[in-house]
């Protein structure tokens, strides 16, 4: 399937790591710029590795700024626009979990609430707020990263699960705000993929559980997985690249609102 995704300028926020580097690399090998603004120290560098094996004529771009600083988001979207001239697609990938295992949900302090909604949510508002001009005069896409957990009630990490359910309903109002500007907007949902923030889920849990009934990452993740995921495997951060590039190209085109579980089958609606 051809993408057409050539010289088309991509700007992933959280795209240093985990899932948001391997959407950059996707938009990179297919020929894209590409621009990665996360607070990772070596954003920079990461940026510019994602052009190995890509087209020649493939460009990054690697902004340190913090998404839940709206002023920072506004400077990174002017060194964008800058470099690259316009923005065609932007991809919200950053993400945090609270780092409390949130069973039951007095266990988390309700001042750790704040810094997880601003990073999973209102960073994505910022993002949105602050490249909207240019995704309409691109006619171009949005894309925010939730997760399964933004549909059910998760026990794991309410806060986090609670950001994620705000953040899909906030991507259904940006898609009819933007319908009528040919932009497009929708949210994938993730299911368990083995990265950095997994992994802090893992820890979170296994720090409350007694030495002797403490597993392994590895064999709490494939114990999950059996339990919940029909599909019964891990997915990739290719999985989701995957989506996420679909999303973006012209064979989208009669999709928005959506919200899009690439999971599983760990959740399933009518
Ligand atoms: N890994 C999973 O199993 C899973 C499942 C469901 C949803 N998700 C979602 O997918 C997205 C990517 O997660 P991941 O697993 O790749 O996590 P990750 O921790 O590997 O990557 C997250 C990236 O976001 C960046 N980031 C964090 N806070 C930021 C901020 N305030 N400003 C700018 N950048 C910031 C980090 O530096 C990192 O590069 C997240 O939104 C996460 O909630 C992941």
């Amino acid at each position: 399937m051809k993408l057409e995704l050539q010289n088309q300028t991509a700007v992933v926020v959280g795209g240093a790591t985990g899932l948001g580097a391997a959407i950059a690399k996707g938009f990179a090998n297919e020929g894209g710029r590409v621009a990665i603004i996360d607070l990772h120290p070596d954003t920079e560098s990461l940026a510019n590795n994602l052009t190995e094996g890509s087209p020649p004529y493939s460009q990054t771009l690697g902004i340190l700024a913090d998404a839940t600083n709206f002023e920072a988001v506004k400077q990174a979207r002017d060194a964008v626009v800058a470099q690259f001239g316009k923005c065609d697609h932007l991809i919200y990938a950053a993400g945090t979990g609270s780092g409390h295992y949130g069973f039951p949900f007095w266990n988390v302090p309700p001042d750790v609430w704040p810094r997880v909604l601003a990073v999973n949510l209102t960073g994505a508002v910022h993002a949105a707020q602050a490249f909207v001009p240019h995704l309409i005069q691109s006619q171009g896409t949005l894309c925010f990263l939730s997760s399964v957990a933004g549909q059910m009630g998760s026990q794991t990490d309410p806060p986090y699960s609670a950001a994620k359910a705000g953040l899909i309903n906030f991507a259904q109002c940006a898609a009819k705000d933007l319908a009528p500007h040919g932009v497009r907007v929708n949210t994938i949902c993730p299911g368990m993929i083995p990265t950095t923030l997994n992994q802090s889920v893992y820890e979170a849990w296994a720090s409350q559980q007694p030495e002797d009934s403490r597993m392994t990452y590895e064999i709490w993740g494939e114990e999950k997985i059996q339990r919940v995921v029909p599909l019964r495997r891990w997915q990739t951060p290719e999985d989701i690249a995957a989506m996420a590039l679909f999303l973006a190209s012209p064979r989208a085109a009669n999709i928005t609102g959506q919200t899009l579980n690439v999971d599983g089958g760990f959740v399933m609606h009518w």
